[in-house]
């Protein structure tokens, strides 16, 4: 067996690898279809990998490929050590694994463990009957007296989140759809079966995992009812299965036993962390090296999580997500820096208006998020601007998240219409649509059928427009990542400390990023009116501008339109 071994030499000065990594994330069913039969993979993303090399960045995290039944797109896995045959094979994996260690790029496998399909091999044999020896790997109860699932928590994906089994007259239990149980990780069998797993996998030379929802590993033992949320009488799973007490043993066993051994990065998709908390999840000493939070995403998103529910947001209120973290990063080392990925709706939709959707308000977004402290990610398509897509029809969508938000909108009294326009805005689709490579049929995607119909803008938006173009919002990408990675500032904007500038303006978005004897301030007009500036700092250089020219004189700053700047400032 073949480990790397983590190298303390390596870190004396407190650096790694991949602290100067950009991570691209990589959504294989709508990447790119090498076969044409409508459904992206693995041969696609090895095709399409000097376009990647060429961006610039130097990891995948790739959404997983493992063999699923695909009822959440293969986060419901049903065997962990095969590839789903729509993906391709294990020599697929293998060469793309190889393939990126040529261009020096390293893979980032979706780590799926908080539970499988129910159409793994495990749960085949839990429900076979209540005394086989795999009956444990998952949670079983008993009804109520009555008959009634064991309580009343209702899964993520809506109705509750116990399914009744027949056969052996208990409930099992799901926080997603039922065809995602969840594993036992009090079972201690369950536990190595999965460190064996990953360890398999590490084995061959992952660059690292992104795990998957893994701070619902622990439920309230008591599985006590929760106080209703809706006529229906169930409450939202998260108080009885999100964070609980005593999860911090299950994730530093997990460390030790697989993570530790490797030299790798980890990120973990954590919502729900308080934040006096993140020092023991994230960091050099945590359980994971970095952490997704969610605040600054979901602002969209009323309390109830209903989609059709309004919800307004502020600036100020995105700035204060994205900042506060940042002041605990700035003693923690990194945060993971994203406006998107295969849950999200595009961030151009969620955060600028329609009509000023562009190349400006782009490249802007683009440039606020991607030089905070932390490991920047770009979800595939954001690169060239992709925007959401508006389906006629709730049957052209695939996502379960949609079609429970639609029916549930329907349920509430809603029409047709506006519980369409509630998925329009927030469907995981909108994400999951093929990407757009060129101006032919379907995007250049696949030649045939593909799985989700492309976005009509694809004619003007795709990568062979962005390439030609010498402004594109590919380009200005290609100068961040750059500029991250290899000019004199990499420095300051890999380790520089962040530090808060004009926090509570209602228009602009701004920090400082701070690094021995050098200064950075990001400054960006976040709307559409003109905005003069006076600055208490001497601009010595313009770094980036996402026009053509920039209006600095005599300490004063004119901004025009989403106008964002990098400045190094004395
Ligand atoms: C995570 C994934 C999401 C999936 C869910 C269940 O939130 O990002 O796509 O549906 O976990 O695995
Ligand atoms: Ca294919």
């Amino acid at each position: 067996m073949y480990y790397r071994r983590y190298n303390k030499e390596v870190n004396v000065l407190g650096k790694r690898w991949w602290d100067k990594s950009v991570i691209y994330q990589v959504y294989p069913k709508s990447f790119y279809d090498s076969n044409n039969d409508g459904i992206g993979d693995i041969r696609g993303i090895i095709e399409k990998l000097d376009y990647l090399k060429d961006l610039g960045i130097d990891i995948i995290w790739l959404s997983p490929v493992y063999k699923s039944p695909m009822d959440d797109n293969g986060y419901d896995i049903s065997d962990y050590y095969d590839i789903d045959k729509q993906f391709g094979s294990m020599e697929d994996m293998d060469s793309l694994i190889e393939e990126g260690n040529k261009r020096g790029i390293k893979i980032m496998m979706d780590l799926v463990i908080n539970h499988t399909s129910d159409e793994n091999a495990w749960f085949i044999e839990s429900k076979s009957s209540i005394d086989n020896p795999k009956r444990n790997f998952y949670i079983w109860k008993d009804p109520k007296p009555d008959g009634s699932a064991p309580n009343n928590w209702r899964s993520i994906f809506g109705g509750s989140a116990w399914e009744y089994d027949e056969n052996t007259k208990q409930y099992y239990l799901h926080v997603f759809s039922k065809k995602q149980p969840d594993l036992n990780w009090e079972n201690e069998q369950v536990r190595k079966e999965l460190y064996k797993m990953v360890n398999y996998w590490l084995d061959k030379g992952l660059g690292g995992f992104r795990v998957d929802a893994i701070t619902y590993i622990k439920k309230d033992n008591t599985f006590k009812s929760l106080e209703a949320d809706d006529n229906e009488g169930l409450a939202h799973i998260n108080a009885g299965s999100l964070n609980q007490e005593g999860i911090e043993n299950f994730l530093a066993e997990l460390k030790e036993n697989t993570f530790s051994k490797y030299d790798i990065v980890t990120v973990a998709e954590a919502p729900g962390i308080p934040r006096e908390q993140l020092k023991k999840y994230s960091g050099p000493e945590g359980f994971f090296d970095l952490l997704f939070e969610f605040g600054h995403s979901d602002l969209d998103v009323a309390e109830d999580g209903k989609w059709y529910t309004p919800k307004e947001w502020t600036l100020q209120e995105f700035k204060d997500a994205l900042f506060k973290s940042q002041e605990v990063y700035n003693d923690l080392g990194f945060g993971a820096l994203f406006l998107e990925n295969h849950d999200q709706p595009r961030s151009l939709n969620k955060l600028i208006k329609e009509e000023d959707i562009g190349l400006s308000s782009a490249k802007m977004l683009a440039t606020i998020y991607f030089l905070l402290k932390g490991i920047p990610f770009v979800y595939q398509g954001e690169e060239i601007g992709m925007t959401n897509v508006k389906y006629d029809s709730i049957e052209e969508y695939n996502d379960i998240s949609s079609i429970d938000q639609y029916n549930s909108a329907i349920r509430d009294g809603l029409s047709k219409e506006e519980a369409l326009t509630s998925v329009h805005n927030r469907s995981r689709d909108n994400a999951r649509i093929p990407m757009q490579w060129d101006d032919s049929k379907n995007a250049g995607f696949t030649k045939g059928k593909p799985w989700l119909k492309a976005n009509n803008n694809y004619k003007e938006v795709n990568v062979k427009n962005n390439l030609e173009a010498e402004d594109s919002i590919l380009n200005y990408y290609k100068k961040l990542i750059d500029l991250r990675k290899n000019s004199e500032y990499s420095d300051v904007i890999v380790y520089g400390k962040y530090k808060g500038f004009m926090e509570n303006d209602k228009n602009i978005f701004a920090y400082i990023r701070e690094y021995e004897d050098k200064k950075l301030l990001i400054l960006a007009n976040f709307y559409s009116q003109n905005i003069k500036l006076k600055l208490n700092y001497t601009v010595e250089k313009v770094l980036l501008s996402n026009y053509g020219s920039f209006d600095i004189s005599n300490g004063e700053i004119f901004l025009k339109p989403y106008e964002a700047l990098v400045l190094a400032v004395l």
